[in-house]
């Protein structure tokens, strides 16, 4: 950040997007990137006299596991985070809401994004991802479901598009905005189930594998009782893998649902972004070939 000096009399606007997004770093490692390096870059922007923006992006999943609407507002501090990265994410938010006095800041708080809205392309794999690969696998024998959760999928060209527009003046500071889908165009948990399974059956792919299975269903608490049973039972691998799947597969067993009435941008909907993207994981093998065994037939897809 101090390399950033000689640049301050030019700022007039900031975008602060780094962070460690990996969900399972020890709380003090994900708060040294995500809340310590947000004060620096706070501290860089009170000493910049043009700045008129400064825009913190951030996760809805500041919001932990809080049930029910969020709002695009400050929130209170959650009952429970899911790890570590929601928690750092909520620090930092606390530390612009602190700088909101004395700078224009402003937050901006992404779903999830998933890849590329024309050409499903994934440039940075996360765990819905992850997700997708197992399923086919049939890894996943138990699953969190709140059927009518909405789950709200973002592309990346529309988060950009959207950044864009709010930076180049449409932020208001000391607001917080949701760049996601909302009420109108996310999809239940119980349609995502649905259209996964057609995708992965309908696809060449398919006459290669066995036949997808779902997991079991089950609700968050049962989900959290089976995963204790596991433990109790020592089976390493399960444990390992639940583990991992535990820092975020519990949001599709709890209804959540992002508020996004400041967008003046809306995004295509979740349902068609997902099966873009699902298409194109599917199309080159998780990105690792070309589109040898297209669904579309069209490679330039
Ligand atoms: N992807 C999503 O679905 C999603 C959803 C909601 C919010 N967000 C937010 O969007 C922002 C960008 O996320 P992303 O998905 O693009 O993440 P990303 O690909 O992991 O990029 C994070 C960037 O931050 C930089 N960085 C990390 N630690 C740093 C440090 N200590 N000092 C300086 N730079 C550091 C990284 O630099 P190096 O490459 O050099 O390590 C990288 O360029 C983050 O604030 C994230 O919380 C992302």
């Amino acid at each position: 950040v101090d390399e950033l000096t000689p640049l301050a009399s030019q700022v007039e606007a900031i975008l602060h997007c780094a962070a460690d997004t990996r969900f399972d770093r020890p709380l003090e490692s994900a708060r040294a990137a995500n809340v310590v390096l947000t004060r620096q870059m706070l501290d860089f922007a009170r000493r910049c006299p043009r700045l008129r923006v400064f825009l913190h992006v951030s996760t809805v999943y500041v919001a932990g596991r809080t049930a029910g609407r969020i709002p695009e507002t400050l929130l209170p501090l959650p009952k429970q985070f899911s790890n570590t990265y929601q928690q750092s994410k909520y620090e930092a938010e606390l530390a612009v809401a602190e700088a909101m006095r004395d700078i224009p800041a402003a937050i901006a708080r992404i779903s999830s994004i998933i890849g590329d809205s024309r050409t499903g392309r994934v440039r940075q794999f996360n765990y819905v991802h992850q997700l997708l690969r197992l399923f086919p696998r049939n890894a996943l024998t138990v699953a969190p479901w709140e059927p009518d959760a909405p789950v709200d999928l973002v592309p990346a060209d529309w988060v950009a598009s959207h950044l864009a527009r709010l930076l180049a003046g449409e932020v208001e500071p000391r607001r917080v905005y949701h760049l996601c889908c909302g009420d109108a165009a996310s999809m239940t948990v119980r349609d995502m189930v649905a259209l996964t399974r057609r995708l992965f059956d309908s696809h060449p792919s398919a006459r290669t594998r066995p036949p997808v299975r779902l997991p079991k269903l089950v609700t968050l608490a049962e989900f959290e009782s089976f995963c204790e049973q596991m433990r109790a039972q020592g089976s390493h691998l399960t444990t390992e893998l639940l583990r991992a799947l535990g820092l975020f597969l519990p949001h599709l067993g709890i209804y959540q649902l992002f508020e996004n009435q400041r967008t003046s941008l809306m995004p295509p909907p979740a349902a068609k972004t997902y099966e873009t993207v699902v298409r194109w994981c599917l199309d080159t093998d998780w990105g690792r070939c070309s589109q040898a065994s297209s669904s579309s037939g069209n490679p330039s897809m």
